[in-house]
């Protein structure tokens, strides 16, 4: 099938993800180190049969339109495909292809990175004893960065799919009480398996100590996070948010965080991402990361094997392993 179709990519993905590519079709690449403009993605898609795409492309009518009547397929590299209009790739006959599975563990790692790192404040303590105060103040103090114990508190999940549950996995070893919230709940014995208990979000948020957020993004979960939804958890509890930044209202969060009305948050994902909400970054109580939950070089490479395979397939004629159409 070489030189049959051509493809583009929208970002030089890992490998094995460009040479399987290039093994089977004509493939063009994004020759800059940063995401394409609107106006260069119009232009780059031109003609192509499949695309390969970020999370940062949003892929609509109007981009489909100017690939033309030959775009048979769009491979997101990501689990998440909220930057795609489905239902108007679905109309048009164009299969849409998510990497699900393959980021699961290391997503649920990262979570867990950020639950100890605003428990623990390990980003606030690594930066006191790079700046000398610890020698200047004397040495191990009774009270020095206190933060809060992990084991034996109540982790509340939002989102009880593949991450959350290796995120609970995880936090039986900490001796956690694990309660979710999804729109589905879970059989009975499926709950005991999972030492998971039910609870409505409001109920959850009232009792976590920890909140984990691991919803899609969608019309019900924009914003599932509010002023409103924030006024129900501890002064003493903390927001982990590795799935969508718009799940959470930033505004909101960066209030509730200055006047101390949670205790900390820890967020890999923003609602305008790259922007940080003003004055998000003036806080101590925050940790902030850049979009990395997935980022481990070993996974980084799964997602592009997979991403290049849904791809591959959908041009063969078969039916890609990963397909998001309903
Ligand atoms: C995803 O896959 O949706 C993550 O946000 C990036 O890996």
């Amino acid at each position: 099938m070489t030189g049959t179709f051509d493809v583009y990519v929208t970002r030089r993905l890992p490998e094995p993800g460009m040479s399987m590519l290039a093994a089977h079709a004509r493939v063009e690449v994004n020759p800059h180190d940063r995401p394409l403009t609107r106006a260069e993605l119009l232009q780059a898609v031109r003609g192509r049969d499949g695309l390969v795409t970020l999370l940062t492309d949003p892929i609509d009518a109007q981009v489909m339109e100017a690939a033309g009547p030959r775009l048979r397929v769009i491979s997101n590299y990501a689990v998440g495909f909220n930057n795609i209009d489905v239902a108007e790739a679905t109309r048009r006959g164009v299969l849409v292809c998510n990497t699900p599975g393959v980021l699961t563990e290391t997503t649920a790692d990262l979570a867990w990175a950020l639950i100890m790192a605003v428990a623990r404040r390990i980003v606030e303590a690594d930066a006191f004893m790079r700046s000398g105060r610890y020698e200047a103040m004397g040495g191990w103090s009774p009270t020095l960065l206190l933060g809060s114990d992990v084991h034996g508190k109540t982790l509340g999940i939002v989102g009880f799919g593949r991450i959350g549950e290796a995120v609970a996995r995880r936090a039986r070893g900490f001796d956690m009480r694990i309660l979710y919230h999804d729109v589905r709940r879970r059989a009975a014995d499926e709950e005991r398996r999972l030492g998971a208990e039910y609870r409505e979000l409001d109920d959850l948020l009232r009792e976590s100590d920890f909140v984990t957020l691991h919803v899609d993004l969608n019309a019900s979960t924009r914003h599932l996070i509010d002023a409103r939804t924030l006024a129900l958890m501890k002064p003493t509890a903390y927001l982990i948010n590795t799935s969508r930044g718009p799940v959470v209202d930033e505004a909101a969060l960066v209030a509730a965080l200055r006047e101390r009305r949670i205790a900390g948050a820890g967020l890999d994902v923003f609602e305008d991402e790259p922007r940080m909400a003003p004055g998000l970054a003036e806080l101590s109580n925050v940790v902030v990361l850049p979009h990395i939950a997935s980022a481990s070089t070993e996974t980084r490479a799964r997602m592009a094997e997979m991403a290049a395979a849904n791809l591959i397939a959908a041009l063969s004629g078969q039916r890609p392993a990963h397909v998001v159409n309903p």
